[in-house]
Parts: structure tokens; sequence; C-alpha cells
């Protein structure tokens, strides 16, 4: 298969959500043996999901970016039982809560606080704890979802636009730091239709859909698709983030 995966090990952080149960479906369609991980509140999805995908060794494992000793221990769980090599990062965890940009006083410290602690001190810190594995594969990726609202400051909150952001600068910043031994990419969404922002329904969609060059509100599958790519097509590619989102930020 061209642009096979086949032996590769790739880690989804946040991966029984919309975009990363759908990245792990194509990574593991692709050859790869792929590790979800799930909150809480997600383990039984994320079992299922591991059971699920295409091939052998998938599995699915708790981590909470918002706490580093999760993560640290997901990373000596990963080593024993599948090796020292981690060939994909993806980044997929995330949350928001929508607070009007005109509404300074309802953007507290704590929102605030606990937005940067997941959308972005936990990317890092998920890259932190696993870039000894990347590097060790010779051949390592990261692959980050950042969003258009780091470019246009349109977004849930100003802190998500923010995070969002910090993302496009630290993917820049680490792929001179970790190559050449890994690739750091991002991909940047639109609007992708999944349970991501609470309320949103199918008024929303057809607004957005509207309002959107390519006619459509993006798909968890559109998204997933270009971190595939990444893996496979973009070889020569470090530092930089994908637009992937109908056109919506033109
Ligand atoms: N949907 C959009 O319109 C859109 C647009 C641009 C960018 N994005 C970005 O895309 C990424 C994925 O979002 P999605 O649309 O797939 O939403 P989603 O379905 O809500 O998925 C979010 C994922 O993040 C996980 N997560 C949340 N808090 C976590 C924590 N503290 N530690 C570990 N995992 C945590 C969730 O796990 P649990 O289910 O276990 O809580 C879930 O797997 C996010 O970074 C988001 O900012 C989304």
């Amino acid at each position: 298969m061209a642009h096979s995966l086949e032996g590769r090990l790739a880690l989804v952080v946040g991966g029984s959500g919309g975009i990363g149960a759908a990245t792990a479906r194509l990574l593991a369609e692709a050859g790869a043996r792929v590790i979800v991980t799930h909150t809480a509140r997600s383990a039984g999805a994320a079992a299922s999901l591991a059971d699920s995908l295409p091939g052998s060794g998938h599995m699915a494992l708790p981590a909470d970016v918002a706490d580093t000793a999760s993560l640290l221990a997901l990373r000596d769980d990963v080593r024993v039982r599948c090796g020292d090599a981690l060939h994909v990062l993806v980044n997929a965890a995330g949350f928001t809560k929508p607070v009007p940009h005109a509404d300074l006083d309802a953007l507290d410290d704590a929102l605030i606080d606990r937005m940067f602690a997941v959308n972005w001190r936990g990317q890092f810190a998920a890259i932190r704890a696993f870039a000894p594995m990347l590097k060790a594969s010779g051949d390592g990726l990261i692959v980050s979802v950042s969003s258009i609202a780091g470019r246009t400051g349109v977004g849930s909150s100003i802190a998500y636009c923010a995070a969002k952001a910090g993302i496009d600068v630290m993917t820049k910043s680490l792929a001179r730091a970790l190559a050449p031994e890994v690739r750091v990419l991002a991909v940047a969404p639109g609007v992708v239709d999944t349970g991501f922002v609470p309320g949103r329904g199918a008024d929303f969609n057809a607004k957005i859909a509207a309002s959107t060059p390519l006619g459509r509100v993006g798909r968890a599958q559109d998204v997933a698709e270009a971190i595939l790519a990444c893996a496979t097509s973009l070889q020569y590619s470090t530092g930089t983030t994908i637009v992937v989102d109908g056109g919506r930020s033109l």
C-alpha cells in the first residue's frame, strides 16, 4: 500500500472525541497500531473504539492532559506495552466554553487558567512526555489540532483563540527544536460538526454552511484526512499549520 503506516505506533490523545476517533480510524486503516486516550468520562467509548479499529494491538488508555503525572504514567505504560519508539503523536484533546467576547467579566481567571491548562499546556506536556520516544523512532511526527480561531480571533472565547494561537507558535518553535528526528505540524479546522461546543445544532450548522465558501460545515473526517496526510504525504513539511476550514477564514 502506498504510504502505509504498517509497523508504526500512533498515539491519539483525545482519541475518544469526534476528530480524535476519526483520526484513530484512518491511522489504523493505513496500518498503524493505535492507542487512544480517554478521560474518566469516556472510558467505555474509547475501549469500544479501540476494539473496532482494523488491525491488531490497538488499545485505550486513560490520560488527563491537565494532569502531567497522568501523561507520564501513560508514557511509562505505553513503553512497557509497546517498546521505546513512538512514531505519531496526535494532540486532539480540547475543551471550550462559549463566552461572548464583549463580556470581559465572564472570562474569569479560573476559566482562563483551565482553558490554557487543557488547550495549550496539556498539548505541550504530552509532547514533552513523549519526545524521547518520538526521537527514538528516528522518524517521529507530532500533529496538534489547532483552530482558525487562533488566527482570526473569532471563536468560542478570547482565551480559546489565544490558546490556539499558542498551538500554532509552539508548532514552529518545536519544529526547530525537535528536528531532524521529529516533524511538528498542526491542523487548523474551521467549524467541525462534533459535540465540541455545547448548544450547536442543525440551525447553527446551516448558518455556518451558508457562510463558508465550500458550502458545508466541516466533518471530523475532513480533519482526520489532513492529519493522515501529515503522516503519509507531507514528508518534507514541518513547523506549519495546515488550514482545513472550507475557506471559512478567507
Ligand atoms: N469541533 C470544532 O468545531 C473544532 C474546530 C476547531 C478546532 N477544534 C479542536 O479539535 C480538537 C478536538 O475536538 P472535537 O471537535 O473532536 O471535540 P470533542 O468530540 O469534544 O473531543 C474532545 C476530546 O478532548 C478530550 N478531552 C477534553 N478534556 C480533556 C482532558 N483534560 N484530558 C484529556 N482529554 C480531554 C475529550 O475526552 P473526553 O470525551 O473523555 O472528555 C475528547 O476526546 C480540540 O482541540 C478542538 O479545540 C474543534
